[in-house]
C-alpha cells in the first residue's frame, strides 16, 4: 500500500490555491445576477455558482489526484459507499441562502480523509477572506495564525450557535431540550453556514454548535479542525458521527460539549423526543 507516501502538504497547498481561485469567481458572482433555483423545498436553494464551483473542484481533483473519490453536494461527485482510500468532502458553497440573500457569510469547505481519518481541512470564508486550514497533526490555522488548543469551557460563559429551527417546533428534537441548553449559555448565535460555525468553534470564538441535520460535506472539514484543536464532536445523543451519512451534530469545547450532552440525555430520559433520521 502506497498511502503513507501521500504528500498532504502538497494537497493542502493545492486546496488553498483552488479555494482562492474559486473564491474570486464567487466574489464577482455575488455582485451580479445569480440564477437561483430551489431543490427539495422553497428554502433549499441552489445557484449556477454552486454547480460551477463544484465542477471546478471536481475537475481539479480528478486531474491532480485521479485515484481519489469525491463526496459533494450538487451531484457531480462520486457515489461513495465506503470510507476506503482517500475521500474528499466538498461543499462548493456552504450557506447558499447567505450567498443569495446576505452576500456574505458563505464558505467553500473541503475536508480530506484517508481510510476514514481526517487529514486536510480548508474552510474559506470568501468575503471575510479568512481561511481556516490544517494538516492533521501539524496544528490548525486561521490564515497564518496558529489556533490554540481549546480549553474545557463551561456552558454558563459560552456562546453557542443554534439555528432557530431547532428552538421551534420541528420533528427531530423537542425544542424544550434545545431551549434548556440555550437558557444555560451566555448567548446564542446563528450564522447560516455550518462550515463557518464549525470553524468558529475551532477558532474558539464560539464555544459550541448544535444541529440536527448536517451532511458529510457540511461537517467533513470542520470536524478535522475541531479534532486538531482538542474539541469534541458527536451526534446530539452522544453517538459517534457517521462520515458518510447525514447526522445530527453536537460540537464544542470538551466541557461545553459534556454539559450540552447532559441536557440532551436528561431530556430523552424525561420522555422528550430526539429523532436521528
Ligand atoms: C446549509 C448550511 C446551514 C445549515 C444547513 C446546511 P448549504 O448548507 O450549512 O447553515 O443549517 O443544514 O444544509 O445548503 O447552504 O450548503
Ligand atoms: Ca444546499
Ligand atoms: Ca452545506
Ligand atoms: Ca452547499
Amino acid at each position: 500500500i502506497m498511502t503513507d507516501t501521500v504528500n498532504w502538504k502538497n494537497i493542502h497547498d493545492h486546496v488553498v490555491e483552488w479555494v482562492l481561485e474559486a473564491g474570486e469567481s464567487l466574489k464577482r458572482a455575488v455582485k451580479g445576477h445569480l440564477n437561483v433555483e430551489s431543490k427539495s423545498s422553497p428554502d433549499d436553494l441552489v445557484t449556477n455558482m454552486d454547480k460551477q464551483t463544484e465542477q471546478f473542484f471536481i475537475n481539479k481533483v480528478r486531474t491532480s489526484y485521479p485515484g481519489h473519490q469525491i463526496v459533494s453536494e450538487e451531484g457531480f461527485g462520486d457515489e461513495v459507499k465506503s470510507t476506503k482510500g482517500i475521500l474528499w468532502f466538498i461543499d462548493p458553497i456552504d450557506g447558499t441562502m447567505n450567498f443569495v440573500h446576505q452576500k456574505r457569510h458563505f464558505a467553500i469547505s473541503v475536508g480530506i480523509y484517508e481510510e476514514g481519518v481526517g487529514k486536510v481541512a480548508v474552510i474559506y470564508d470568501v468575503i471575510s477572506g479568512d481561511i481556516y486550514h490544517c494538516i492533521a497533526g501539524h496544528g490548525a490555522y486561521i490564515n497564518d495564525e496558529k489556533l490554540d488548543e481549546l480549553d474545557s469551557g463551561e456552558l454558563k460563559t459560552s456562546v453557542v450557535a443554534i439555528n432557530g429551527t431547532w428552538l421551534s417546533k420541528n420533528r427531530r428534537i423537542d425544542p424544550e431540550i434545545v431551549r434548556g441548553i440555550a437558557e444555560h449559555t451566555r448567548g446564542t448565535r446563528s450564522y447560516g453556514s455550518a462550515a463557518i460555525e464549525l470553524a468558529y468553534v475551532a477558532y474558539g470564538i464560539l464555544d459550541g454548535y448544535l444541529s440536527m441535520r448536517l451532511a458529510p460535506w457540511d461537517f467533513g472539514a470542520g470536524l478535522i479542525l475541531i479534532d486538531e484543536v482538542g474539541g469534541k464532536a458527536t451526534q446530539v445523543d452522544g453517538q459517534p458521527l457517521q462520515l458518510l451519512e447525514q447526522n445530527s451534530i453536537l460540537i464544542g469545547k470538551k466541557g461545553v460539549h459534556a454539559e450540552m450532552l447532559r441536557y440532551v440525555q436528561e431530556g430523552i430520559q424525561g420522555g422528550k423526543y430526539v429523532q436521528q433520521k
